[in-house]
């Protein structure tokens, strides 16, 4: 067996493009940048957020006696704080492309003005960069009050600042830029590309896309929704692949397999409060459905939920693959997130085939998905923001529920492990054997809970 190449493809290379948001304060523009960033990272496309509002207030501390508003309307030194800011956040976007060839830039502002945002499209055309704006207009009261609320609990911006401060500092940010507001329409804006979310994607007008890119970004934005949830997650129960050390195959669950299977029913009884509109989702290999079988819920089975492919490694152990393929064994290890397995794949392949999963993800509210440890380190990379080069070696053991609780600006982790035992498949780098002797909470982060409850027969 020879090693492969692995070539940093991307569908999207030689792209550059800059998300341009527009709209008042508490529409949602940093939740949905982040979203942005967070998703097209994971599909490998280099991404990066500038978020003006840094810019202004270093620029304010710098420049402003301290006490005064930035957003006062005809002060001279705040005028000027404003548009310094303004040019910071660009000139970093500019510099940014100095570094990255291609990729997506996120200008997060509130860009509300038409002067404003002809200069910002006229810069970035200068340089070979296709503006998309991105607008979010909402004029739904009860959506308004609830992202404000969100931006008190979990935005960094907001962090430590009472309810009370965070409410008028957004209501008087708004008066301010509402005395400019210029909603994008397509009698006015029609020779730019833009996408324009009504009400937090209630309705969605799009003008001028003409890449898939852009396409994979209107998409993605139409999906997003603000609503509270929780994703759950599980691997299948232990298999008898597990207990040989074999990867890859389609074995039946082991006996403490079948353990956890029995406990996965109360365990969800247990900790899942909302049943009514749960959703269990498994892949298309035994010990996955096996685990799901006492489950009383509607069930989707997904391809796409597939363990990794190992290819001609399938049904060996590591220490097979060590012995027989030693050169594959150390450039998986070199390179754990691009090693693509002789007529298989890699962690990178299991991501592009991913998409629709995530897609569905954020646009579900309730759903139990019950898969394997690679396609379960893609999935929670994307929700916590992992980095590629770490997603790989992230502990997922066996026998345990995470619940991954999805509020506006982060993600809350927690693991119940079953109390049923069973053994690690996590290998280690540099050697062959199975086991973790690290702290697993340092590749998994979230706090545990350990459930006894329910009766396991
Ligand atoms: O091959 C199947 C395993 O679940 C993937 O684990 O990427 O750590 O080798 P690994």
């Amino acid at each position: 067996m020879s090693t492969h190449p692995f070539p940093e493809y991307s569908t999207f290379n030689s792209i550059r493009i800059c998300v341009v948001m527009v709209g008042l304060p508490a529409r949602g523009k940093s939740f949905i940048s982040q979203k942005i960033k967070r998703y097209l990272s994971w599909l490998s496309v280099p991404t990066a957020s500038f978020n003006q509002s840094a810019y202004r207030e270093k620029r304010a501390m710098d420049l402003l006696p301290e006490g005064s508003d930035v957003f006062t309307l005809h002060d001279e030194q705040a005028a000027k704080v404003r548009q310094l800011a303004e040019n910071d956040c660009i000139e970093a976007i500019l510099k940014w492309y100095t570094l990255h060839d291609a990729g997506v830039t996120i200008y997060d502002g509130a860009n509300t003005s038409r002067q404003i945002r002809k200069r910002l499209y006229d810069i970035l055309a200068e340089h070979d960069v296709q503006t998309v704006f991105l607008e979010s207009f909402c004029d739904d009261e009860a959506k308004i009050q609830a992202n404000v609320m969100d931006i008190n609990r979990t935005s960094p911006e907001y962090a430590e600042k009472s309810t009370e401060y965070t409410v008028a500092d957004l209501k008087k940010k708004t008066r301010f830029y509402n005395s400019m507001y210029e909603p994008m329409d397509v009698e006015h804006d029609g020779q730019y590309t833009f996408i324009k979310l009504l009400n937090l994607s209630s309705q969605i007008l799009i003008n001028r896309i003409d890449s898939y890119l852009q396409s994979r970004i209107v998409f993605y934005v139409m999906n997003l929704h603000v609503k509270p949830r929780y994703i759950w997650l599980s691997r299948h129960g232990e298999s008898q692949y597990n207990l040989e050390g074999k990867i890859g195959g389609d074995a039946d669950l082991s006996e403490r397999g079948w353990k956890y299977a029995r406990k996965l029913k109360h365990m969800v009884d247990q900790y899942i409060p909302d049943q009514q509109n749960l959703q269990v989702w498994t892949s298309t290999l035994k010990r996955t459905q096996q685990t799901a079988s006492f489950l009383q819920f509607p069930k989707k089975t997904w391809k796409a939920l597939d363990e990794l492919d190992a290819g001609s490694c399938d049904g060996l152990t590591y220490d097979e693959i060590a012995q027989r393929f030693p050169k594959d064994f150390k450039a998986r290890d070199d390179n754990k997130f691009g090693y693509r397995y002789p007529g298989g794949e890699s962690y990178r392949d299991v991501i592009t085939r991913l998409e629709p999963i995530i897609m569905e993800l954020e646009n579900q509210e309730n759903v139990l998905v019950i898969t394997h440890q690679a396609v379960l380190r893609c999935i929670y990379a994307y929700f916590m923001n992992v980095q590629q080069k770490d997603s790989p070696w992230m502990s997922i053991p066996l026998h345990t529920l995470i619940k991954l609780d999805i509020r506006a600006y982060n993600t809350i982790v927690t693991r119940i492990k079953a109390d049923i035992p069973a053994v690690s498949t996590y290998k280690e780098k540099g050697t062959s054997k199975l086991g973790e002797t690290s702290d697993e909470s340092k590749n998994l982060a979230g706090s545990i809970i350990s459930s006894s409850t329910g009766q396991v027969v």
